[in-house]
């Protein structure tokens, strides 16, 4: 495996969550899922796999109906608050692995950033745990999809974007691959398994910047380049 030369892996060990959004646990994006679990734990990290089919049943709804009156909480019963509090609120870091739909993620995926409006409002009992615990870390995003002209994952990178800005948190990078039959993105000569692997190995060492005008820098990116 190839690491590019800004990567220190086997630094600290981070607790690494990747969460597949697929129906189909032997579809493509589960091959990129997969790739990033390998690589992140080769490089020393806690690894979590989670099948998102498994814990959201469930989409938002209105929360005046909702919420329980006794205590406020969530009563939708599937195991979204499971998900959320025992998995993703434990992670340092986060990768999506998704098939493109319709140009966006599947709507199991979207109602995760949904349903996450029901723990961070102000009625939530969990506000505070969920607003701290959810802000701060390194996420990643696996495509797979059958088109591979550029605009057919833009918007979805656009959103994924903007969600890391809304969560102050560090969207790493996205890795797209083409493919439509179960398994076929190994054939992608792109090498998108590649790509994932190493995503999930160099999530919490990747260098994420995004300045202002007067944000103080060196001139510059590399010291190893003085
Ligand atoms: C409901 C649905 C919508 C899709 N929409 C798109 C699309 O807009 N663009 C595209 O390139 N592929 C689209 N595809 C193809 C999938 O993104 C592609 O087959 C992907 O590899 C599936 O990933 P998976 O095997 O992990 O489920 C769609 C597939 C389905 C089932």
């Amino acid at each position: 495996m190839q690491t590019r030369p800004h990567t220190t892996p086997h630094e600290t060990p981070h607790n690494t969550l990747v969460v597949s959004s697929s129906p189909r646990e032997d579809g493509n994006s589960h091959v990129l899922a997969r790739a990033a679990l390998e690589g992140a734990r080769a490089a020393g990290h806690d690894v979590e796999h989670v099948f998102l089919d498994e814990y959201v049943q469930r989409m938002l709804d209105n929360c005046r109906r909702c919420r329980r009156i006794d205590d406020g909480n969530c009563s939708l019963d599937d195991r979204y608050e499971e998900l959320l509090i025992d998995h993703m609120l434990s992670a340092d870091g986060i990768i999506f692995a998704m098939p493109l739909y319709f140009y966006g993620m599947p709507g199991r995926l979207k109602t995760v950033f949904d349903r996450l409006f029901c723990y961070t409002s102000n009625g939530s009992p969990r506000q505070d745990e969920v607003v701290d615990g959810i802000m701060g870390k390194k996420i990643g995003v696996l495509i797979s999809c059958e088109e591979s002209y550029l605009g057919a994952t833009q918007g979805v990178i656009a959103q994924f974007q903007e969600l890391a800005r809304y969560l102050h948190q560090d969207l790493v990078d996205v890795v797209v691959g083409n493919a439509n039959s179960r398994g076929e993105i190994v054939c992608d000569p792109s090498d998108p398994v590649a790509r994932a692997r190493d995503l999930g190995t160099r999530l919490f060492t990747t260098r994420v910047t995004d300045y202002r005008l007067d944000t103080v820098r060196s001139s510059r990116v590399w010291e190893q380049s003085a």
